[in-house]
């Protein structure tokens, strides 16, 4: 059998996850299949509720499925411990939350510079490293403001740069454009797309918004759980 998923940078296999909910249980995912490939930048759209947030985690290694697999570069990551999955994410994703969780008491330069700092082998000067990303997002007279001093546009320009801090090769982001106005929400888009251009980044954005799913390479629907569609060809 010709195997697809060699080659796929994110493998998603029969992945289910269930969550207790007081007495019940809710089926967040009912068996999700896919596979997402080097450079790629794809979108996951559907409605609230249907386990968008819960599959970016779950790739992410911010939690582990109920069953299933999920490769990331070839490398089962649904058996890991704690330790090893702190590792795969320190090394291979950046995350864009829905809330940018910045940290209100440091700098621009100095949120973005955090995780070089923590990192176990770190590949860059923080200081630089952080300067360089805030200067390619717009954001170089900006670099000493704390985030109560930024815009929703600019701090959320800080976090794409802090998730970018360690060179990621895969992008994860949750609704990036979420709390944005359109001309934000635009020079977010634009940067997430130059980034995924000159660095081949693999980058998975979750979003409601139709004109940012517009902007990638292909389109995937989530709804109740599960995936309805099969990749939409885009046009630009
Ligand atoms: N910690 C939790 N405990 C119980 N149920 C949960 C938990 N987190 C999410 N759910 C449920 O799982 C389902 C999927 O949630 P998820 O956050 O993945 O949706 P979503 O597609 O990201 O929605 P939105 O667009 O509103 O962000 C929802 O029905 C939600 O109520
Ligand atoms: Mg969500």
């Amino acid at each position: 059998m010709m195997s697809n998923n060699n080659h796929a940078v994110i493998h998603v296999s029969e992945v289910t996850k269930v969550l207790p909910m007081g007495k019940v249980k809710v089926h967040a995912l009912r068996g999700v299949d896919m596979n997402i490939y080097a450079g790629e930048m794809v979108s996951v759209i559907g409605p609230s509720g249907s386990g968008k947030s819960t599959l970016l985690g779950l790739i992410g290694g911010l939690d582990t499925p109920t069953s299933g697999v999920i490769e990331i570069d070839g490398i089962d990551i649904t058996r890991m411990n704690e330790d090893q999955l702190t590792e795969i994410r320190n090394e291979k994703i950046g995350f864009i939350f829905q809330f940018f969780n910045l940290i209100p008491t440091l700098t621009a330069l100095e949120n973005v510079a955090l995780p070089i700092q923590f990192a176990r082998k770190p590949k860059f000067n923080p200081e630089k490293r952080a300067r360089e990303l805030l200067e390619l997002l717009g954001l170089g007279d900006r670099v000493r403001h704390r985030p109560s001093e930024l815009s929703g546009g600019q701090q959320q320009r800080v976090a794409i740069a802090r998730a970018l801090a360690n060179n990621p090769p895969i992008l994860l982001a949750d609704e990036p454009t979420g709390n944005l106005d359109t001309e934000s929400g635009k020079v977010v888009l634009e940067a997430l797309k130059q980034i995924q251009q000159e660095s081949d980044t693999t980058v998975v954005i979750v979003t409601h918004d139709t004109h940012l799913a517009s902007f990638s390479d292909r389109t995937i629907t989530l709804v109740d759980g599960e995936i309805i569609s099969t990749p939409i060809q885009t046009s630009a």
